[in-house]
């Protein structure tokens, strides 16, 4: 089996997770510089600013970067079209099936990797034309899914004949190891990022990533269908209240509304969406990208 640094071209098996109101292009650049594939999200982001950030992207680096596209975003089918005028070589792609696009990704030489929670959706998208599958367990950060990485990596694997990248609750070189053991050719991480000094989230954010434990990183919004881990804080105590008590998702979503945006550019740690998944609870410290990616794939 080929490993996800042979098939991207990158030193390291490591792709940098999508995330909306983070993954710049400056910081997809500063993961690739780094050795892993950095990725461009487009949470948060208008077409005009995704054409501004690839650009961004390529002018600070020469190495391969790729974009990650929420299909439910309203301007998803603005930003298929972008990625292919902008010559994207990746595209990683979540919450649903990219297949209306793949004709014309394919025919523009883009590597298609689709984000599953669940193996039969695995095996949908490869039907659709998927190159490889990024299986992401529920012990990550942001939307999550009902599996662990543990359970749900090897029954990936065993679904399709694509190579399965494993993403959920990795950050150092144990759940690396534990990953290529499951089956996977590679990783794709999130939260262990969130402590790098290159991440351009404010540092109120980074330091409670750095002190939470692991039980502080928690599921809201499961009652209503759209679960999120994030760290403890007022706004989760309040929305857990609000949800228990049959609140609707008009309600709900005024706790929801701009607060992740509040804990990125803010540093609101009471009332902004802290983001990030279990391995809070072993990050230590904020370190550069490079050490990061290194110690991962320390053997
Ligand atoms: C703050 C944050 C925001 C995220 N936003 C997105 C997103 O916009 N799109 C996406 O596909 N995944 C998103 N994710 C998931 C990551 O891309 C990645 O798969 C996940 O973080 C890997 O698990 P880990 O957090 O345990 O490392 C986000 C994760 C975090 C921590």
């Amino acid at each position: 089996m080929k490993k996800l640094n042979e098939i991207l071209g990158t030193e390291f098996p490591i792709i940098q997770g999508g995330m909306a109101n983070i993954a710049t292009g400056s910081f997809a650049a500063a993961c690739s510089n780094a050795g892993a594939l950095g990725l461009i999200g487009v949470g948060g982001m208008t077409p005009e600013m995704l054409r501004e950030e690839i650009r961004i992207c390529k002018s600070k680096t020469d190495k391969p970067f790729g974009v990650n596209i929420m299909l439910m975003h309203p301007a998803a089918d603005e930003f298929a079209d972008i990625v292919v005028e902008e010559g994207v070589k990746v595209v990683t792609t979540g919450a649903g099936n990219p297949a209306k696009y793949m004709d014309k990704w394919k025919a523009a030489g883009i590597t298609v990797i689709p984000v599953v929670a669940a193996p039969i959706l695995a095996k949908a998208l490869e039907k659709s034309g998927a190159d490889m599958i990024i299986a992401e367990g529920c012990e990550s950060g942001g939307h999550v899914g009902e599996m662990t990485t543990m359970t749900l990596v090897p029954q990936t694997v065993d679904t399709v004949s694509i190579p399965v990248i494993a993403a959920g609750g990795i950050a150092d070189s144990r759940q690396v190891k534990a990953a290529f053991a499951l089956g996977a050719c590679g990783i794709q991480v999130g939260t262990c990022l969130l402590a790098s000094n290159e991440c351009p989230i404010h540092d109120n954010y980074k330091k409670a990533v750095v002190k939470a434990k692991g039980t502080d990183a928690i599921v809201t919004g499961r009652i209503g269908g759209t679960p999120v881990r994030v760290l403890k804080n007022k706004m989760t105590r309040e929305y857990i209240k609000q949800e228990k008590a049959g609140a609707d998702a008009m309600e709900l979503e005024k706790f929801t509304l701009g607060s992740l945006r509040r804990a990125v550019f803010d540093g609101d740690t009471d009332t902004g969406s802290l983001m990030a998944g279990q391995t809070c609870g072993q990050l230590k410290e904020i370190r550069p990208l490079r050490d990061i990616f290194e110690e991962l794939m320390r053997v």
